[in-house]
């Protein structure tokens, strides 16, 4: 079999199981078996896999088909231009992501020389590690539950050189932070689970089934962790640091009532699509 029958048996079998993105996710398999990338599969299109390569191949597309997510099967996903690590231990980061860490970047960038930032429910690290890759001062704390995740985490600081000025702990919300930090932190990202409860039977197969309901699962109405969470996060940052909260659509005027007036100043953020995304919300002076 060549590389030009290898795609076409790939694309037509996850076309016949459903996958939205079937002309990719061939792809993306067959660049994970060969080494080769996506314009050098079609280059060397008259290229023949070994018989173990096909093997590989068929077994990658086989749990495609079967609903796993493409970025489980190659191991990597790429995220604000940097290649992370990721296992079924962490969330797979989200393009919708990138809003917050733009957001946190156009902020931390004013903050004077070595800022200081949290992010809270970090899984992969995808959005500590980008802060610290982007902004070369920034020291940042990022917090996890799940000491599986954190691993997967430390592993991103090391390969993106940031393991110096991002520290890892594991606990509940902001618990595991000093208390001498109280006031002095200038911006907390929070992609915290935001799904209600209720809404998790009714995602897609490659979302329910394979991600860690942990990393889900935001109770009754999807704001419980953020019920939480504000209140801590108000008395760590400092006079008008930024607390950044990623929502799903229809989530904002819930989020925004959390936030008493008379102690934040609130916006809300679409993403590309135009839902409901990001709330953004600056600590008032007291
Ligand atoms: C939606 S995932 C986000 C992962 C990553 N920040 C990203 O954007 O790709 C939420 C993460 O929050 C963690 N988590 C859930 N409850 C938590 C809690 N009470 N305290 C700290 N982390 C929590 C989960 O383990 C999971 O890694």
């Amino acid at each position: 079999m060549n590389l030009r029958q290898a795609l076409t048996m790939g694309r037509e079998l996850l076309k016949l199981h459903n996958s939205p993105s079937y002309a990719l996710d061939a792809q993306i398999l067959l660049s994970k078996v060969t080494g080769l990338d996506r314009t050098a599969l079609l280059l060397k299109e008259d290229m023949i896999l070994t018989e173990e390569q096909q093997r590989q191949y068929k077994s990658l597309l086989e749990r495609r088909a079967w609903g796993e997510p493409v970025a489980y099967l190659t191991g990597t996903k790429e995220f604000m231009g940097l290649e992370f690590l990721v296992t079924p231990a962490v969330l797979i980061p989200r393009p919708d992501t990138e809003l917050m860490v733009e957001t946190a970047l156009t902020f931390l960038q004013t903050e004077g020389e070595h800022p200081l930032a949290v992010d809270v429910g970090t899984g992969s690290g995808a959005i500590a590690i980008s802060l610290a890759h982007y902004v070369p001062g920034l020291q940042v704390y990022a917090i996890d539950l799940s000491a599986a995740a954190l691993e997967i985490a430390q592993k991103n600081a090391t390969l993106h050189r940031v393991d110096q000025r991002v520290k890892f702990l594991q606990g509940n919300l902001l618990q595991p932070i000093s208390p001498d930090l109280q006031g002095q932190v200038s911006a907390i990202t929070a992609n915290l689970p935001y799904i209600p409860s209720g809404e998790i039977a009714g995602l897609m197969p490659d979302v329910k089934d394979y991600e860690p309901h942990l990393a889900l699962d935001g109770g009754c109405d999807g704001l419980d962790l953020y019920r939480l969470l504000i209140p801590q996060a108000y008395g760590l940052l400092k006079t008008g640091g930024l607390l950044l909260m990623e929502i799903g659509p229809g989530q904002g005027e819930g989020a925004q009532r959390l936030l008493p007036t008379a102690q934040w100043q609130t916006e809300v953020k679409l993403d590309l699509a135009g839902r409901e995304r990001l709330v953004i919300a600056q600590k008032r002076r007291a």
